[in-house]
């Protein structure tokens, strides 16, 4: 028997007023995709701004439906929207932020499950790392060097081959 560690490091940041020109631009840009969220029924609106490597940037928000599984994330509507807009272009780094109309927004949020899933093959499939700044509209932000950082152990492809 052998054991593994799995282990990573993250910038945690007193607030986006610390962070680099073009970061704290792309977090405002997340925060301001909120606005396109369709949240009726959690009242949890979320935005998410990636700047692509060829500089271009792209936005998405979540977008519910009365048939809850139906919705959609933020960051998989934006992995969607680049994807479609300009296949097989890296992102460089993406910001995710939320605007919760039922309590605070101060504190990161970040992905879920299945968006963890979409990010790492979103990864795997442009070969370049895609970095994470992730912040509500107030408080900390977290800036992961690396999206599959939060999925060890991924299902990938290459399982099906
Ligand atoms: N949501 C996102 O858009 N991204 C996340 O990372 C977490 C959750 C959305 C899904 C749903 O519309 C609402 O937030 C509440 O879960």
């Amino acid at each position: 028997m052998e054991k593994k560690e799995f282990a990573f490091s993250f910038e945690v940041y007193g607030s986006a007023d610390e962070l680099n020109r073009d970061d704290a631009a792309l977090l405002r840009l997340a925060r301001e995709a909120t606005k396109k969220s369709y949240a009726p029924y959690s009242r949890f609106r979320v935005g998410a701004a990636a700047r692509l490597l060829s500089g271009e940037l792209v936005t998405g928000a979540n977008q519910e439906n009365a048939s809850f599984p139906a919705g959609l994330c933020a960051e998989g509507v934006l992995l969607a929207t680049a994807s479609s807009l300009y296949p097989g272009m890296a992102i460089d780094t993406l910001a995710v932020s939320y605007d919760n109309e039922r309590g605070p927004s101060d504190r990161p949020i970040s992905p879920c499950g299945i968006c963890r899933q979409s990010l790492q093959e979103f990864e795997q499939r442009t070969g370049r790392p895609v970095r994470l700044i992730m912040g509500g509209r107030e408080g900390k932000v977290y800036v992961i060097p690396q999206a599959s950082l939060l999925l060890p152990l991924a299902f990938s492809g290459d399982e099906l081959a």
